[in-house]
C-alpha cells in the first residue's frame, strides 16, 4: 500500500484498555491519525488514552462517522454488545466508495467471532477477525496478531510495523481459533506443571524436582516461569478464556478431555486467589507453596 494511502487512513480504537492503548501508541508513532472516543470509559481508560496521546471524539457515533477501520479491543464479554452498538451506527452512515472495516482484536473463540460476523452482516462494514498472541507489555518483542477475513490483508498493511502480523485465511474465525488453540498450550502446560509440583510438594522434593526440570524440560520451565507468576493475579479471567479453548475445540468436531481438565484446574486456582494478591511479585515457588496452603487438588475434583 502505498505510503499516502496508509497515513490518510483513520483508526477509531475501541478503546484504550491496556492493549488498546499499547496498539494505539504504536499506530500513533506509524505516523496514524487514531481516534477514539471516552464516553461511559472509566476513568482508568481515560488515563491511558491521555497518556496515549489518542484523539478524543465526543461520542461512539463521531468514531464511527470519522474512523475508516475501527479495533475493537474490549473484554471478550463485551465483544458481540461492541460491535452491535457499531452496527446501529454503521447503518445510519452515508455509503462510501470504500468500505470501512471492522476489526475484533477480542480473545474470543471462532463460535463468538461467528456471532460477530453475523451482527455485522447486514451493515456497510466488512469484518475481519483477528487475536493478538502475546501480552501488551511484550506487543514489539513476542506478539503475533493473527488476522482472517476477506480484507484481512489490507489490515496487515495498516497495523503497526513494528509488531509481527500473520494472515491466516480468508475464513473469518480462523484468528480466533489459532489464539485459542496457542493459549490453550500454554495454560495446559502451566496447569500439568501445577499439578506435578503440588505433588512434589507432598513429596517435600519440590526443589529437587524444579532442578530435574530445568535440566531437562528447560523449554518447559520458561514457559512455567513466564506465566505461572501471574496467575494469581489472572486466574479467573484464563479460567474463563479455557472455557473458550473447549468450545472452540467442540465446535472443531472434537469431545476434548485433558481441555475441560485444565479448565478446571484453572477454574479452582481463579476461585482460590480471586485476583487478591495482584501487587505481590510471585516466584514459581510462592504459588506453588501457596496453592499448597490453599489445599489445591487435596479433595476430589468435583468438590474443587
Ligand atoms: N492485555 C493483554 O496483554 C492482552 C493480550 C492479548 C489479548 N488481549 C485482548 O485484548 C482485549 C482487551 O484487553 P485489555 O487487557 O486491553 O483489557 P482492559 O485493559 O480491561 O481494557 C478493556 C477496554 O474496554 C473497555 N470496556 C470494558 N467493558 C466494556 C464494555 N462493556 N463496552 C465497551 N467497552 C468496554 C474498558 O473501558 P473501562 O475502563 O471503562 O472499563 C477498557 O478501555 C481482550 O479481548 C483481551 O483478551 C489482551
Amino acid at each position: 500500500m502505498d505510503t499516502n494511502r496508509r497515513s490518510t487512513t483513520v483508526i477509531g480504537l475501541l478503546y484504550p484498555g491496556e492493549m488498546g492503548a499499547a496498539l494505539g501508541r504504536l499506530l500513533r508513532s506509524d505516523g496514524l491519525r487514531v481516534v477514539t472516543t471516552l464516553q461511559d470509559r472509566s476513568p482508568r481508560t481515560q488515563t491511558l488514552s491521555r497518556d496515549t496521546g489518542l484523539e478524543e471524539l465526543g461520542s461512539l457515533a463521531a468514531v464511527v462517522r470519522t474512523a475508516d477501520v475501527l479495533l475493537s479491543l474490549v473484554p471478550p464479554t463485551a465483544a458481540v454488545a461492541v460491535a452491535c452498538q457499531c452496527r446501529e451506527l454503521l447503518a445510519e452512515q452515508p455509503a462510501r466508495s470504500t468500505r470501512r472495516i471492522y476489526v475484533d482484536l477480542n480473545s474470543i473463540s471462532p463460535v463468538t467471532a461467528g456471532q460477530i460476523a453475523e451482527v455485522l452482516a447486514a451493515a456497510p462494514v466488512d469484518f475481519v477477525n483477528g487475536a493478538i498472541s502475546g501480552s501488551a507489555a511484550y506487543l514489539t518483542s513476542r506478539g503475533v496478531v493473527y488476522l482472517s477475513g476477506p480484507r484481512a490483508a489490507r489490515v496487515a498493511e495498516l497495523l503497526p510495523k513494528a509488531v509481527a502480523v500473520q494472515v491466516l485465511g480468508d475464513v473469518p474465525g480462523q484468528a480466533s481459533a489459532m489464539r485459542m488453540l496457542l493459549s490453550g498450550l500454554a495454560k495446559g502446560v502451566v496447569a500439568l506443571f501445577v499439578e506435578m509440583a503440588l505433588a512434589a510438594r507432598q513429596a517435600d522434593i519440590l526443589e529437587p524436582l524444579l532442578t530435574a526440570y530445568q535440566t531437562s524440560y528447560p523449554g518447559i520451565l520458561e514457559v512455567v516461569e513466564r506465566s505461572l507468576p501471574t496467575f494469581p493475579r489472572h486466574a479467573v479471567r484464563r479460567g474463563q478464556e479455557m472455557a473458550e479453548v473447549e468450545t472452540t475445540l467442540t465446535h472443531l468436531g472434537l469431545c476434548p478431555a485433558i481441555t475441560a481438565s485444565i479448565r478446571e484446574v484453572i477454574a479452582a486456582m481463579g476461585n482460590l486467589w480471586q485476583g487478591k494478591d495482584e501487587n505481590r511479585n510471585w516466584s514459581v515457588i510462592d504459588v506453588i507453596n501457596d496453592l499448597h496452603r490453599r489445599q489445591l487438588l487435596q479433595q476430589p475434583r468435583a468438590e474443587m
